[in-house]
């Protein structure tokens, strides 16, 4: 096993999963000043889920005696308006989705079947946060801002967002 290649590749994992957690919580605030609650709920809720994406893939790396490099992937890019949020969202899940899927298939051919197996389970996460982003940029399309603000109104988080 070429330990340098999974640790390169774990740290890739750090730096989208960082990023991911920058972005999220800055589309927290937003929402959360815009009145849109259950909606910045559920970006909080997967922001931390992503801080738990990148504590395995950092316990993983100190495991092959390399060093967590906390570089996050890219900046926080400034968009407010949720329908775009959830657009870029979306966006992030589906690269996440493609690099640890390829990320896996490099891991099996460098006979490191735990981190293959990280990188396989964290792609099944990526797809239910996609699902759940999708759904909601879905009734945004459907029925317009308003759902956002009535989704507020109930105080209650949008269905399926209690999901891992
Ligand atoms: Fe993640
Ligand atoms: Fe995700």
């Amino acid at each position: 096993m070429d330990r340098d290649k999974s640790i390169q590749l774990l740290n890739k994992g750090v730096a989208d999963e960082l990023q991911a957690v920058h972005q999220y919580m800055f589309f927290h605030f937003h929402l959360t000043d815009q009145g849109f609650g259950p909606l910045a709920a559920l970006f909080k809720r997967i922001a931390i889920q992503e801080m738990g994406h990148l504590e395995r893939f950092a316990e993983r790396v100190l495991f092959l005696k390399g060093e967590v490099e906390m570089v996050p992937a890219g900046p926080v890019e400034k968009i407010t308006q949720a329908e775009a949020i959830l657009e870029k969202a979306m966006a992030m899940e589906e690269d996440g989705i493609q690099t640890y899927n390829k990320a896996a298939l490099e891991c099996s051919a460098n006979a490191d079947s735990s981190s293959k197996q990280l990188f396989e389970q964290l792609v099944g996460d990526e797809e239910n946060h996609f699902d759940q982003y999708e759904q909601q940029r879905n009734n945004i399309k459907r029925f317009g801002l308003s759902y956002l603000a009535l989704q507020s109104f109930g105080g209650k988080a949008p269905e399926g967002s209690s999901a891992t």
